[in-house]
């Protein structure tokens, strides 16, 4: 594959993010251009010191409403002008939220807005914003979804509400882009941020817990980084149907 190649990741300093940098960096090198979307700068130095990949970084907070179109064009504009073979987008960054409660427990409007408004609208709208952006050029937008999109975890209401809605989100995309490659991508059972009080107190199923909590025990995570390049072999070798979701253990 000659020719530079774009790619843009959010969540880029947390588990699954950094492990994405570090593929793109192995597997492209040098014909890499990666837009690392991070809050935590010095963590992204550490994950980034060596790569031969050029990697340009931006903070953006996709939790807050105001002015958000505005902040994820800016993501693009630090590679405005610039000529690529291909642009591809990870939109990885996400929250699992309050595993403390049940479903029937959330009658907080402002808390569930918020947590959609964070997983779900700022990625729809980044995913708008990044298409109007490179015209001419192969876009791919890969959402990292899970298996919470299809099955009911107990005490993950919001979570896999969410997964669910950004999986028939990008069905949709690549319903109406036929010239979009669009791929739902389930990384698998990974030890990060995110997972690291599921197997605690804070979850409130027990079921869930146990889940978790033997996970840890027999330490059978999936390696973040092996999957990773799993998900970006599929990408690079045209290994899926526009809109399909593929989850490492399919592969
Ligand atoms: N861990 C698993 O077992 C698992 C399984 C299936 C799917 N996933 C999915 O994988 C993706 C990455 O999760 P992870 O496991 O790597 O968790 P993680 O280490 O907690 O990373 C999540 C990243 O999301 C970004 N983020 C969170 N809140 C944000 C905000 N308000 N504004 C901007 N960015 C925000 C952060 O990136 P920065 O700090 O870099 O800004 C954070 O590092 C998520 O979409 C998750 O749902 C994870």
């Amino acid at each position: 594959m000659a020719g530079r190649q774009l790619f843009v990741v959010t969540g880029a300093s947390g588990g699954f993010g950094s492990a994405i940098l570090r593929q793109i960096n192995a597997l492209f090198g040098d014909r890499a251009v990666i837009i690392a979307c991070a809050r935590n700068k010095s963590k992204l130095d550490e994950v980034i010191t060596g790569f031969s990949a050029q990697v340009k970084h931006i903070s953006v907070e996709f939790g807050e409403r105001e002015g958000i179109k505005e902040r994820c064009q800016a993501i693009f504009d630090l590679c405005a002008g610039d000529g690529f073979q291909s642009v591809y987008l990870y939109n990885n960054h996400g929250f699992g939220g309050d595993v403390s409660k049940l479903a029937q427990d959330f009658d907080d409007s402002t808390e569930i807005d918020d947590y959609f408004f964070l997983n779900l609208t700022s990625f729809q709208v980044l995913t708008s914003v990044f298409l109007k952006n490179f015209p001419g050029i192969p876009h791919t937008c890969v959402n990292i979804s899970s298996l919470c999109a299809i099955v009911a975890f107990p005490s993950m209401s919001l979570y896999c509400t969410g997964k669910a809605a950004r999986l028939m989100m990008y069905k949709c995309l690549a319903a109406d882009n036929s010239d979009v490659k669009v791929l739902n991508y389930s990384p698998g059972p990974m030890l990060t941020t995110m997972t690291e009080a599921y197997h605690t107190d804070k979850m409130k199923n027990e079921e869930t817990r146990g889940k978790f909590k033997k996970m840890k025990e027999e330490n059978c995570w999936v390696d973040t980084d092996e999957s990773a390049k799993k998900m970006l072999e599929i990408v690079k070798d045209n290994k899926f149907t526009s809109g399909e979701q593929i989850d490492f253990y399919d592969c």
